[in-house]
Order: structure tokens, then sequence, then C-alpha cells
């Protein structure tokens, strides 16, 4: 197991022995990494998703790129087609199963959980729509962002058994990550957690002006829940999103204000 930031090159193990054979992104979670599998009613299909990039929403969940969309890039291939498009576009890239909205576990938005998108893809493996020679030169990305904890949180209105409910995020998690690999994908990388507390619901309290400790404790609690529980090889990747976080908003620190994010 490694852990690294994305300034760090994405590692593709094997992915250019053969150069006539694409190879392929596989990407499961929720907004952080959708780029479009969610219907025109979503807000991603409204301005200002898509204003900078491509100058008009497109169904990310981002003013710009999506981190799939910087990771294809780094792995040199074009993003993966939304599941949702894969019988009008070219799959050769891969294909993308995030949804918006999504978790670890159900959410309230009805769209398929971390479980059900795995079950889309084995379908798919199925189907024989892609091989198991195709998978060699594969690599999967899996985001949970914390839509999970945001759920949780928003349900129970306390902290009353947040721990556990991380371990049992992480356990599923492992179980998720474990069958992709299962599957034939040869390397499977996560995206740790970002700093959840300096996300803008856990600012307002401090009118945005620092982060909250508590939601930052519980990303660096799942992050070395999930580093521990990915065995030592080099099949999972664990992104380091906390520290990527951290120093995109340490950029924009207001130098003359303080702003203590690592609070
Ligand atoms: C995912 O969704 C399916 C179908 O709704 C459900 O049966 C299953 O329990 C869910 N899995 C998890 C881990 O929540
Ligand atoms: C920080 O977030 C937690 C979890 O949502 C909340 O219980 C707590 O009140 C917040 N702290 C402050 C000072 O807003
Ligand atoms: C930076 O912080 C100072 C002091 O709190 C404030 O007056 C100023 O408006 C801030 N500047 C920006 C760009 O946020």
């Amino acid at each position: 197991m490694i852990v690294l930031s994305l300034i760090v090159p994405f590692p593709i193990t094997g992915a250019y022995v053969d150069p006539d054979r694409s190879i392929k992104l596989f990407v499961f979670g929720g907004s952080y990494v959708d780029t479009g599998n969610r219907d025109s009613t979503a807000r991603s299909w409204k301005e200002p998703y898509g204003i900078t990039d491509p100058g008009r929403p497109a169904g990310h969940f981002s003013d710009g790129q999506v981190f799939t969309e910087y990771i294809a890039s780094r792995m040199g291939i074009k993003s993966p087609t939304p599941y949702r498009f894969r019988n009008q576009r070219p799959i050769k890239h891969g294909m993308n199963f995030a949804y918006g909205g999504t978790g670890v576990f159900d959410t309230w938005v009805a769209a398929p959980n971390m479980t059900e998108q795995i079950y889309l893809f084995e379908q798919l493996l199925q189907e024989k729509i892609y091989t198991r020679y195709d998978l060699k030169f594969s690599t999967a990305l899996v985001s949970a962002s914390g839509m999970d904890y945001r759920i949780y949180l928003a349900r129970r209105g306390s902290l009353r058994g947040f721990p556990a409910f991380i371990i049992s995020v992480v356990n599923q998690l492992g179980l998720d990550l474990q069958r992709i690999h299962d599957l034939g994908v040869p390397q499977v990388a996560v995206m740790g957690m970002q700093p959840l507390g300096c996300l803008p619901e856990f600012t307002r309290g401090y009118s945005y002006e620092k982060c909250n400790s508590t939601g930052n404790f519980a990303a660096l609690y799942h992050n070395l829940l999930l580093v521990k529980k990915l065995k030592p090889e080099s099949k999972f990747v664990v992104l380091d999103m906390y520290n990527a976080f951290m120093s995109a908003m340490k950029k924009f620190e207001n130098k003359t204000g303080d702003f203590p994010i690592f609070m």
C-alpha cells in the first residue's frame, strides 16, 4: 500500500506494456468523480456547474473538471464514458459508474450505492462487454467522499456512535475495494477522506473563517483505519486527499487575516 499525494505521477502498473491495447479506467463513487450519470434534473446539469470547463453545465459537480478527468489525463486517456451513456459513446477507455450524492451505504439520493455500482460493472463483465484481458490494463478509481457521514450527522443530529459508524463505513469500503480487485482490476486507487471540517457546512458556524476540528478528526480517523485495513500491497493505493486539500487551501490563505485550517 502506497500513500501518495496527487502531485506524484499516478502509477499504472503494467499499463504501457502493450501499446495497442487501450488502458482503461473504471470509476466508482459520488459527486467528486461523477461525470454525468445523474439525469438532467440534477443540479450538476445547471449553472454554475461546468461554466469554467467545458463552459456549460455537463453533469459534473464542479465548475470545472472533477478528479476522474485529472486522473484519466494523467493516464494519457480520455475520461471514461459515464455508465448512462454506454450505448452512445465509446467505452474503450473504461467506464464511470459514479453517481453524485451516493455513498458506501444508501443516502437520500435514489441512485446506486457503491455495492450496486460494482454490481453494474460485474454485469458488463458477465455480458462480455469487457473481457478479463481488457481488465489486465485497467485501474479503478474509487471515491467515498463523506456523503455517508453527512447523512449520519443529519439523521442523528449528534455525534453519538460516530466512531463506530466510521469503522463500519471503512469496513464496507474495504470489502468494495477487494471486490473490484477480485473482478480482475489489477490496481485500485481509493481517495482518502478530505478535511471534512473545512467544507462549508462545517465552517458555516465560524462564518467560514476556520475549520471544524471534529470534522477533521473524523476524516483523519477514517484515513487511519483505511490505511490500516489495506494490506501493504501495490494493488491498493490510497490517494492522500487530506493533505492535497490542505495545501490547496493554504495557497489561498489570507496572509493578513488568520484562517487556522489545521485546527
Ligand atoms: C446497496 O443497495 C442495495 C439495493 O438497494 C441494497 O440491497 C444494499 O443493502 C445496499 N448496500 C449497502 C452496503 O448499503
Ligand atoms: C463541529 O461539528 C460537529 C459535527 O457536526 C458539531 O457537533 C459541532 O457542534 C461543531 N462545532 C462547532 C463549534 O460548530
Ligand atoms: C484578509 O483578512 C483581513 C483581516 O481579517 C480582512 O480585512 C481582509 O478583507 C481579508 N482579505 C481577503 C481577500 O479576504
